[in-house]
């Protein structure tokens, strides 16, 4: 064992099929450069110190599933805290609310401080599946696409497989990078009740979202193609439309709505909810370095925070 072990994980935003992922849908998202940070050491007793940047209410709102999702791990792992306590710190400049893939920055993160501390030799594959765990905890039913893109990184394209078997996980090769903005509405979502709403909602309208899945799986592959192949006139086509299907899954809120409409005004080409939805982040595509500035300070300006980053990491 060594003295301390520490680990990252990446934030991620989803480009395509969030919510629609979980029903086998593919989806295609994005690690971005902005990671969590676990250290660990042993200590007298069990302590879980956050200093993760996060909006005002977020550490509050997810003291539950943040300590399910630590059983979750540890069990899995196989890891007992009261026998040999340990003191974890989390860090880094992800800033945590929901749409950006914290809490499974956060397990993918703990996963691989562990792996260092007790020397385990983890590989990405073992890291994924105990972040996938972690995110039970979080999440309840998950397509697993965040801790996919909180281990891996990079672009992906993503089909989770609904018989319990291996998910889909392919790498999509960028012709250049994307610069884009993420817009964070400052509203925290609880992924769980919203997943388990937007399920409710399906149960009462099953025609009506099986038309919107029909939809949306008729230009995904498009999308795949139109990213590969650098067309971003059509990529940005293809963004709104995926927006539109979360309008109609009433997952978009009046915050983000207000971000996307300040966001176009100023050369945003495209605007989305990424991730959980009802608050969270909205992904701006940004074609240029001078369109990327004055999106964030024309958002900024509006009074929400603003993260300029690139895709593919
Ligand atoms: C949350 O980032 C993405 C959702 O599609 C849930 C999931 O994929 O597990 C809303």
């Amino acid at each position: 064992m060594k003295d301390k072990g520490t680990g990252a994980g990446f934030g991620k935003t989803i480009l395509f099929g969030e919510h629609f992922v979980v029903y086998g849908l593919p989806g295609i998202a994005s690690g971005i450069g902005d990671r969590t940070i676990a250290e660990i050491e042993p200590a007298e007793k069990y302590e879980l110190i956050d200093n993760r940047p996060a909006t005002p209410d977020y550490k509050q709102k997810k003291k539950g599933e943040m300590e399910r999702s630590m059983k979750m791990i540890l069990d899995f792992m196989r890891i007992d805290v009261e026998k040999n306590p340990v003191k974890i710190t989390l860090s880094g400049n992800l800033y945590c609310t929901s749409g950006v893939g914290a809490s499974a920055a956060m397990a993918t993160s703990i996963a691989r401080a562990f792996s260092d501390l007790y020397e385990l030799n983890l590989n990405d594959e073992q890291i994924n599946r105990i972040s996938y765990e972690g995110e039970k905890g979080t999440v309840g039913t998950h397509s697993g696409l965040d801790n996919t893109c909180a281990t891996f990184g990079g672009l992906i394209w993503f089909i989770k497989n609904l018989e319990g078997g291996e998910n889909t996980i392919e790498h999509i090769d960028l012709k250049e990078p994307i610069d884009i903005v993420l817009a964070n509405t400052g509203i925290s979502q609880d992924t769980k009740e919203v997943v388990m709403d937007v399920k409710s909602n399906k149960e009462a309208e099953p025609e009506k979202y099986e038309r919107i899945f029909r939809d949306y799986e008729a230009f995904v592959h498009e999308a795949r193609s139109a990213l590969e192949g650098g067309d971003f006139d059509r990529l940005a086509q293809l963004i709104d439309r995926n927006h539109e299907l979360l309008r109609e899954i009433t997952v978009s809120c009046k915050e983000a709505e207000e971000i996307i409409t300040a966001a176009k005004e100023n050369g945003a080409t495209a605007g989305k909810i990424t991730g959980t939805g009802r608050g969270g982040y909205v992904i701006l595509l940004t074609p240029r370095k001078d369109i990327q500035d004055r999106v964030a300070k024309a958002i900024e300006a509006k009074g929400y925070k603003t993260m300029k980053t690139t895709i593919g990491y």
